[in-house]
């Protein structure tokens, strides 16, 4: 697999229907996961749940990208053998956060603002030596009656620009990730409202910056209703809603798009991705970069215990396959 180029790196990361596997939870969020099982989230178990993922036989063929956290880039799997190789042999590409987390934005400190620029260029170096093909930093914009300001969507959108443009220097694919939070009792309009905007204004931050947007992918939120809302819009609808978004602000020039699941069920972050393939009728690769949706039955089956990896594995296999049809526009339900 020779990949001399970003367009390069980034167009076969989402050939064929591959989607990526985010794991690149923080060490406290992977604890949260964990406590959810009731294991503890020590360096060596975080580095047997990856190393159970990164063995499954169904990240062949399904998975073109796995993104990850600093710790889990500088690790060796049981037998000695660096996790990114194991990535690798499996033709996937590494892909590593770079983003520092958010901080409260100045001028609305319920608002957020990702931090990460300071050092982001030597990071990137070091990160390219130990072979990181992609990167993501992700952007978080709240809907509530009153936000989001300006502002942030301004500033948010300015430092993905910022930072993609760092990592393009550094011959890294950057995913740009500016992700619409689903908190919240609003409505599907709104929600494409702000994703609107959030899209609009990202698009010509990366324009001003000169970032090579065929050598980029979007990790966007689909456009669905608040996760409280009492109406909640059907699969078809978040499918088209979603998909006449995109086309209004996505250029065609960007290789893919590959979705964020942002707390939806694992079977309806596929039924969405399957339902936008299946309307179909644009440019772009439209596929999946999901953590949860892709990670939680293996959780659930895992438990942290050695007995239970074939289950585990067999488990995130089964959901990688079910999201490369869905990116296909070939699953329904009777598959699952
Ligand atoms: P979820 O699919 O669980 O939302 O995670 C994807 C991700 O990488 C968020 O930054």
């Amino acid at each position: 697999m020779s990949l001399n180029t970003l367009e390069e790196i980034a167009e076969y990361i989402v050939s064929d229907g591959k989607g990526i596997l985010a794991a690149d939870e923080s060490n406290p969020t992977c604890g949260k996961r964990f406590d959810s099982i009731g294991v503890e989230s020590t360096e060596s178990n975080r580095r047997d749940y990856r190393e159970m993922l990164f063995r499954s036989s169904g990240m062949k063929d399904n998975i073109g990208g796995v993104i990850l956290f600093d710790e889990t880039i500088r690790q060796n799997a049981q037998d000695g053998t660096p996790l990114i190789e194991l990535i690798k042999n499996q033709g996937a590409l590494p892909g590593i956060k770079v983003d520092k987390g958010l901080a409260p934005l100045d001028s609305s400190p319920e608002e957020t603002l990702t931090q990460g620029l300071d050092g982001l260029d030597e990071r990137c170096k070091e990160y390219f030596t130990l072979g990181a093909k992609f990167t993501k930093w992700r952007a978080v914009i709240k809907i509530s009656d009153d936000i989001p300001t300006d502002a942030c969507i301004q500033a948010n959108m300015e430092a993905l620009a910022r930072y993609a443009k760092i990592v393009q220097e550094n011959n890294m694919v950057p995913m740009v990730e500016p992700e619409v939070l689903m908190d919240g009792n609003h409505s599907i309009e709104r929600c494409y409202e702000v994703t609107s905007k959030s899209l609009n204004t990202l698009f010509k931050c990366l324009k001003d910056q000169g970032v090579n947007i065929a050598g980029t992918i979007l990790k966007p939120n689909m456009v669905t209703s608040g996760s409280t809302a009492e109406a909640q819009a059907s699969i078809q609808e978040v499918a088209e809603m979603t998909v006449q978004c995109l086309k209004e602000n996505v250029p065609s020039d960007l290789p893919g798009i590959t979705f964020l699941s942002g707390g939806q069920s694992d079977v309806n972050a596929t039924a969405h991705l399957d339902a936008m393939n299946k309307i179909g009728g644009f440019s772009w690769k439209l596929s999946f970069s999901y953590g949860r949706a892709l990670q939680q039955p293996s959780l659930k089956a895992w438990l942290g215990k050695e007995e239970n990896v074939p289950q585990a594995q067999e488990a995130l296999s089964h959901r990688a396959l079910m999201n490369k049809l869905a990116a296909n526009g070939a699953w329904n339900l009777d598959l699952e």
